[in-house]
């Protein structure tokens, strides 16, 4: 019966597979083990490879996502499907030094602690070459967890880490899943104070293969601090919408306003206008921000433009029609546009986040 699984997040690492699992073999030696390989479904045949690494060594498996994205969730469902005690969570890229693997998890047996963390900043810790930009974004997006994660957590953004599968289990249905950084997702979502230590370790250069950290990567780290400090309040993707409607309706503003007092336009066509440019500036504003992890690029792009006014059309019916409707009725003129965006932003939400996004979250 494994005692560790090794729970390994795959996109597009085929070079790596083989040259990882012989330094496991190398570095956890009498250690009983499994590798736990989980691939989204990677172009360069990632999935292959590990199944035929399967076929040599019963102790490797791969579970293979379809249509799906996501370091967190990937390492998420490779813990759930091992019964070993321990998990171990490592990259594929041999940046993590799998050598220390025997030290966390020493560590975390004689002291009964909940999760050992390999740490770039605690002493026998670097951050190996990395140049100075990367440094400090480093530094600065560590910075951004204070108060979700305890104080003297020097390494919360790490990705290398033993941990107890019961931590795991329980928080899972608490954890907020977005992007990369589980181990903060897990601190932040426990219900108590989960016990840790560190253990230094020099990250690697990673020598085959590409690094996925992109402006997605950030996005989704936005969403998960949004989501731990405000997420009982309101869900990160309404709030992203609401604050891109909130600049929509600026943006009306302004287009009614110069139309209708600066250039005496008839209310109901400055209405027309407003809407339109607001609409316009929301699709794309929602496409680059609330629906970063789901963008639409190219074709979908403009199909979902098309289906964004088609939806929105009644939307913005409804909304020209009860802003003229009170405006007829003597009501002030920005109070009847405003009762006509309400109702047409809550139309707008619910219909593109079913129709033009499809979301999933
Ligand atoms: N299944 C899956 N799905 N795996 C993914 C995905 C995904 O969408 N995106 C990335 N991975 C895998 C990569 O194949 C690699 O094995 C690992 O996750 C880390 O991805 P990198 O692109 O190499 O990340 P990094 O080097 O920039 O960041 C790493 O180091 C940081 C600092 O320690 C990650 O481990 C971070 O979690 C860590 O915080
Ligand atoms: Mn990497």
């Amino acid at each position: 019966m494994p005692e560790v699984a090794v729970v390994v997040p795959t996109f597009s690492e085929a070079e790596n597979i083989a040259k990882l699992h012989g330094l496991l073999i190398e570095a956890l030696g009498s250690e009983s083990w499994e590798l736990i390989f989980v691939d989204d479904d990677s172009p360069d045949g990632t999935a292959d490879i590990a199944r035929k690494l399967s076929l040599q060594d019963g102790r490797v498996r791969c579970i293979q996502r379809i249509g799906r994205r996501g370091l967190s969730t990937a390492v998420l469902e490779g813990a759930l499907s091992t019964a070993a005690p321990l998990v171990a969570v490592m990259d594929a890229d041999l940046q993590h030094d799998e050598s220390i693997l025997p030290a966390m998890v020493n560590e975390l047996r004689s002291h009964d602690l909940d999760v050992v963390i390999g740490s770039r900043y605690v002493a026998g810790g670097s951050t190996g070459d990395w140049e100075q930009g990367r440094k400090d974004i480093s530094r600065i997006a560590s910075r951004l967890a204070k108060g979700l994660v305890p104080a003297d957590l020097h390494d919360p953004l790490s990705g290398f880490f033993v941990i107890k599968t019961a931590v795991i289990r329980d928080t899972a249905r608490h954890l907020s899943g977005y992007g990369y950084k589980i181990l903060l997702d897990l601190f932040a979502s426990s219900g108590r104070p989960l016990r840790f230590a560190e253990v230094g370790f020099t990250f690697r250069r990673r020598t085959h293969g590409e690094s996925k950290l992109d402006s997605l990567v950030a996005w989704e780290y936005l969403m998960l601090l949004v989501d731990k400090r405000i997420g009982h309040i309101i869900a990160p993707r309404l709030l992203f919408f609401v604050l891109v409607g909130g600049s929509g309706v600026a943006l009306h503003y302004l287009v009614l306003t110069t139309l209708f007092l600066g250039f005496s336009v008839s209310f109901t066509v400055a209405e027309i206008a407003g809407t339109v440019l607001a609409m316009t500036s929301n699709f794309f504003l929602n496409n680059l921000t609330t629906y970063r992890d789901q963008r639409l690029v190219g074709w979908r792009l403009v199909r979902g433009l098309l289906s964004f006014y088609t939806v929105c059309g009644l939307g913005a019916l409804a909304n020209i029609g009860i802003a003229a409707y009170a405006f007829s009725r003597n009501l002030e003129w920005a109070i009847s546009a405003a009762a006509g965006i309400v109702v047409g932003t809550l139309w707008n939400y619910l219909a593109t986040a079913r129709y033009t996004w499809g979301s999933r979250k």
